[in-house]
């Protein structure tokens, strides 16, 4: 039997064993896919149990994404440029870190839009958490021209900045005031989510054919996609973000590609 798990302190609200599961059973696949709860200090011990009884690999969540970096023997070109893994292979006693955050994010945008070179050429990101260093990253690698990034603290953007030059940081009080070029408009920050303020912000200068994204999830709809909607732009919820992520790392682990239909969709709502 094929074995993964998520890992994570805490762990309990993860939505990772749902999907692994709905695609082990939609699959008829012999496997098994678990929350373990892993606080940082035991990290390394867990991966060692993990190989030792034949774990397939893992994906790692808060606060583990960036820990795990010192105890890879590998890692892909985007998890060491996004600087944080969320899946782990275990290979031929070798453990491979990869990030599969920036494909998610993509994919997601792509399954709604279709065609999206023309919204990530000049994007605007708000937020510079480890979210917005994935984002990013598959914003550079769809081909972004110029990438605007804000953020409270202006100094965790310009650390991020130094990813590529094409990022350009802007002062947070100048969200409402900057979005006229963009073609695309991202919210990586934690406003908006459950039990945190909205994002205030006045979409008065956004262009109409602005595409706008929020990687927040729960409510689905976030007060910054309720506002382009009665505007007319298009907007895209994260829920898919978190879907796609999940998809390749499922591959990896079970060696199916697992399709990202409507009904897991429905079960994750
Ligand atoms: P993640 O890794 O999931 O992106 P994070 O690292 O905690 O999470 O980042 C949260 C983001 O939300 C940060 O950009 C944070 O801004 P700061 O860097 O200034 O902390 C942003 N954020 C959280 N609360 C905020 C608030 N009240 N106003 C503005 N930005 C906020």
């Amino acid at each position: 039997m094929k074995k993964a798990a998520v890992l994570g302190h805490p762990i309990s609200h993860s939505l990772s064993p749902k999907l692994h599961n709905y695609w082990l059973k939609k699959y008829n696949i012999n496997g098994e896919y678990i929350a373990i709860d892993t606080p940082a200090e035991i990290l390394a011990q867990r991966l060692t149990q993990l190989i030792g009884a034949g774990y397939s690999g893992v994906n790692l969540t808060i606060p583990l994404k960036e820990q795990v970096l010192p105890l890879l023997d590998e890692i892909s070109d985007q998890a060491k440029q996004i600087g944080a893994v969320n899946t782990v292979i275990f290979s031929q006693g070798k453990i491979i870190g990869k990030n599969t955050d920036a494909y998610g994010f993509i994919e997601n945008l792509r399954e709604d839009i279709g065609n999206i070179s023309q919204y990530v050429k000049h994007p605007v990101v708000l937020g510079a958490g480890g979210a917005a260093r994935a984002v990013i990253s598959g914003l550079l690698a769809e081909g972004a021209e110029q990438i605007i990034l804000l953020n409270r603290t202006r100094e965790t953007a310009e650390i991020i900045s130094k990813m590529h030059p094409a990022i350009k940081v802007e002062d947070w009080d100048k969200r409402s005031n900057i979005l006229e070029d963009a073609s695309l408009l991202v919210n990586t920050t934690s406003l908006g989510m459950k039990n945190q303020p909205d994002l205030d912000i006045s979409l008065k200068y956004l262009p109409v054919n602005t595409l706008v994204t929020d990687i927040v999830y729960n409510p689905l709809k976030t007060k910054l996609l309720e506002q382009a909607e009665v505007r007319g732009n298009k907007v895209v919820d994260g829920l898919g973000m978190l879907i796609h992520q999940a998809a390749p790392a499922f591959e990896e682990f079970f060696g199916q590609k697992p399709e990202v239909d409507e009904e897991i969709r429905g079960i994750l709502k």
